[in-house]
Parts: C-alpha cells; structure tokens; sequence
C-alpha cells in the first residue's frame, strides 16, 4: 500500500549498508521500505476504511479451533495477533516481521509472545501450529514467493489446524483496485491466483470474505 497519503506510515529510505549494517532477512536491494509504527495505525486506517473490520473478522475466523500455538505473518504492530489472542488466551503466540520497529510495539502489546525479526521468504519456526493468520503482508511478496510460502505455511499446520490470511488482492473489475499500491514494495495477487497456489499447497481453501480490493481466505490441510 502506498503512498500512506501524507502520514507517511512508510518511508523509503536509501540504506547505506556500511553505515546501517545489514540486518539479517533484509534484501540487497539499494532502496528499503520501512513501516513507522508511530503512524502506522492512523495512516493505514485512512488508508483502509475497513481494516478494523477486516481485523475482527480475521478474529472469527479463528474460533472453533483449539489453538495451543498461534503464528502471525507480517504481525506488524500486533493488531491481528492482539484480537486473535483474546480468543485463545492460553495459546502460544509467535509473530514474524522484518521491521524490528514495528516489533517493539507489538512486543509492547503482548509481552508473553515471541516476536521474530525474519523475512516471510525465510524458513518459518520449526514446529506446528493450530492457527496460522496474516494481515495486509503477503501481498509484498511476487507471485512465487506467495505460492512458497503457501507450501511452508502448510507444513507448519497442524492436521486440524487452520490458515486465515487477510489482504489487498488484485480484483476482477478494475474498479474495486481503490487501495493504493505502489507495484514496486506491493505485489498483489487475484483471488483466484492464491486459492489455486494454496490448492497446490494441499490445502482446502475458500474465500471468506471480500469487499472490493480487499478479501479474506482461509484454508485448512485435506
Ligand atoms: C501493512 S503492514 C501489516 C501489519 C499487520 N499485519 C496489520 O494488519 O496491521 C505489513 C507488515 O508486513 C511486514 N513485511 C512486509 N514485507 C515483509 C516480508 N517480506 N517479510 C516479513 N515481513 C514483511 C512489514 O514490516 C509490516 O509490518
């Protein structure tokens, strides 16, 4: 999503490895694009009029599933994780981001879960988990990647386990595509793309909401 208008909940900067480091999971490419978790919230619910209610009902999806680990892709500032926990107050929570920024507030939030400095194209945690959910991130990943990611999330779900993924999709009338995107840090894909890459996954997946630009899959292994 991009431009965040003029509160500029992300910004680009031009990294100068020798000076910032290379954090690990982070590309090589020259140019990085950062969330400002003190904007953030304001800026993306300008953005999206309907995140809050995309968010509560990523938090639905997850009921009727007894949830001992829960892991968040692209967990941002918690704001998924935060409602999907009040659900499943005894799982174990684990949240992945290559912001370490948007991090220490979600840490702020939930100071008894595991937060993950790591690139969704990277290896995810070792174990299984009854619930894995995402929110507005894996549309920053090209084609492929979301079609890989797809094959690792289905070998972290446990068999009864379920997949509920949130984001801007490409839509079949050119008209609904009314969240900004910048074609460069956002990648997304059509529906009908990821349920087939979830599909090749094993996966049984369905759509469970959609408005527009935005929809809601959720998908549980055959
Ligand atoms: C639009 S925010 C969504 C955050 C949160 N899920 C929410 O719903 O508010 C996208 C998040 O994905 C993260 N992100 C983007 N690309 C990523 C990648 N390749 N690997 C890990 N995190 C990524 C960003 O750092 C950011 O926190």
């Amino acid at each position: 999503m991009w431009p965040y208008g003029d509160g500029a909940a992300r910004t680009c900067q031009r990294e100068d490895p020798a000076v910032s480091g290379k954090r690990k999971g982070m590309s090589d490419e020259p140019w990085q694009f950062h969330f400002d978790p003190t904007t953030y919230l304001d800026a993306v619910r300008a953005e999206l009029p309907d995140y809050d209610e995309l968010q509560d009902r990523i938090a639905q999806a997850t009921e009727g599933i007894d949830a001992r680990s829960i892991m968040d892709l692209g967990v941002g500032t918690g704001e998924t994780i935060s409602r999907v926990a009040q659900r499943h107050p005894l799982a174990r929570i684990v949240g992945i981001d290559e912001s370490p920024e948007m991090l220490d507030v979600a840490r702020q939030r939930l100071p008894g879960a595991e937060f993950l400095v790591g690139r969704l194209e990277d290896p995810l945690p070792d174990g299984t988990f009854e619930l894995v959910v995402s929110a507005l991130a894996v549309h920053h990943l090209d084609g492929p990647a979301k079609a890989d990611l797809f094959q690792r999330v289905a070998q972290r779900l446990s068999p009864a386990g379920r997949f509920v993924m949130a984001d801007v999709v490409v839509p079949e009338d050119p008209s609904d595509a009314v969240t900004p995107i910048d074609g460069v840090y956002d990648k997304p894909s059509s529906v009908s793309e990821q349920l087939s890459w979830l599909d090749d996954a094993g996966l049984n997946a369905s759509v469970l909401w959609s408005r527009r630009d935005l929809a809601i899959l959720i998908a549980e292994r055959r």
